[in-house]
């Protein structure tokens, strides 16, 4: 990024003049829609109708809203890179999570790791993110997977976020999978997340939102249930992560809890399709995970699509099954793998996503009374944006009106 963004940092009230495109989903018509030389007026970090101000000149470049990336692992001490030899070498997610390895093997860093430790990891990849454009992110917990470690962990995303310019949204996912102390008796896992995680969780009053792995081999459908059931007796919003290698009748779960989202679907069912159409769930696809796991299955976001289904799109970032923080590189392999066109996988990585976790009135879209989240690109069209796959284009970035160094 260049350097004009210093001299614009503190400007309360500002006029980003001289933008050759401003593309954004419009919410009012549901459309995305391009206006050409233009110009965007904000006041106290928001956009507004009009200002008077200094301004700040966007050289006929793009300009969008940042990125929103609904579905993150960001908690963990170190990537698993050990497992993509393992891949390599013929063994499936399943199979090297049975020998020990997978989410479980995740388990002892953030245990042992201090909250300091865990800030410090955390901090430094929400810059990553920052840096390539996502200015709202949820950061789920899931690697602590005991009552300490998860409200440690919930505890280090209220702090990264207090301090950082990206926003967190923070979701309990202690439903991750069953840690190696309950390996043999999985529903008193399930008892202590209901009669004690849920309520610590409900009680430090962080969280937002309450994930679970709802999976063959994992969470099944009625223990999924029960967690859900309970997270919202205790004020958290369910959602799941939904038949992602099988069907497992995940999605009609989403549909029976009333989830806002059911994440991944590689493995969905009509039917599931059709109760989350019914009950207007979003689905939130993770094609970078797909790409990760070497898989050839990506979910039906064409059929999704045709049935009504509201589709946002997320990294899935995470320490095992997906490395990759980039949405540009999310809406590439949207384009590529689910037969999205730019315009679709634009309004499925900003307006979408924010759907997917309550925030549309609030982000996601550049339009009046919404926050000044913004990029300033170095191109000149929408569809440049998705095919930069080594550094991104981005020539200033925006979050609530400030201008961030990179
Ligand atoms: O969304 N599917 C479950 N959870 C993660 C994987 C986490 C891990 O492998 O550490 C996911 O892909
Ligand atoms: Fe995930």
């Amino acid at each position: 990024m260049n350097n004009q963004k210093s001299s614009i940092k503190n400007y309360q009230s500002f006029l980003l003049e001289n933008i050759g495109q401003l593309t954004t989903f419009n919410p009012d018509s549901g459309e995305v829609e391009t206006t050409s030389n233009t110009s965007l007026c904000i006041e106290d970090g928001i956009i507004v109708e009009n200002v008077s101000g200094e301004s700040v000149d966007c050289s006929g470049c793009l300009v969008t809203p940042g990125f929103v990336d609904p579905h993150t692992h960001p908690v963990f001490k170190d990537l698993r890179i050990d497992e993509v030899a393992m891949r390599k070498a013929g063994a499936t997610y399943e199979e090297i999570a049975a020998k020990g390895g997978g989410i479980n093997s995740s388990i002892n860093g953030v245990r042992n790791a201090s909250e300091d430790e865990l800030i410090e990891l955390v901090s430094k990849r929400m810059d990553q993110f920052l840096k390539m454009g996502t200015t709202t992110i949820e950061c789920k917990t899931g690697y602590g997977l005991n009552t300490e470690a998860e409200l440690k962990s919930l505890k280090v995303i209220h702090e990264v976020n207090k301090h950082h310019e990206i926003d967190m949204i923070p979701t309990f996912l202690g439903a991750h999978a069953f840690p190696p102390e309950f390996a043999d008796n999985h529903d008193s896992y399930v008892d202590l997340l209901c009669n004690e995680m849920i309520p610590a969780v409900a009680e430090q009053g962080i969280a937002v939102f309450c994930d679970v792995f709802c999976e063959n081999g994992y969470f099944n459908v009625g223990q999924s249930r029960r967690i859900l059931d309970t997270a919202k007796e205790h004020g958290l919003i369910p959602r799941l992560h939904a038949d992602e290698f099988e069907d497992s009748g995940a999605a009609e779960l989403a549909a029976d809890v009333g989830a806002i989202s059911a994440d991944h679907l590689m493995a969905v069912s009509e039917v599931g399709m059709q109760k989350m159409a019914d009950k207007n769930i979003t689905a939130t696809l993770l094609p970078g995970t797909t790409f990760f796991l070497d898989k050839d299955t990506y979910a039906p976001a064409q059929t999704l699509k045709e049935m009504g289904i509201d589709i946002a799109l997320a990294t899935d970032f995470n320490p095992g099954s997906c490395h990759i923080q980039s949405m540009p590189f999310i809406m590439h392999l949207a384009i590529k793998h689910m037969g999205m066109t730019v315009e679709q996988a634009f309004a499925s990585s900003t307006y979408f996503s924010v759907k997917a976790l309550n925030l549309e009135h609030e982000v996601g879209s550049l339009t009046t009374g919404r926050k000044a989240d913004i990029i300033v690109w170095d191109v000149e069209k929408l569809e440049d944006i998705p095919f930069h796959n080594s550094e991104l284009p981005i020539k200033m970035i925006f979050k609530n009106g400030k201008a961030i160094d990179s």
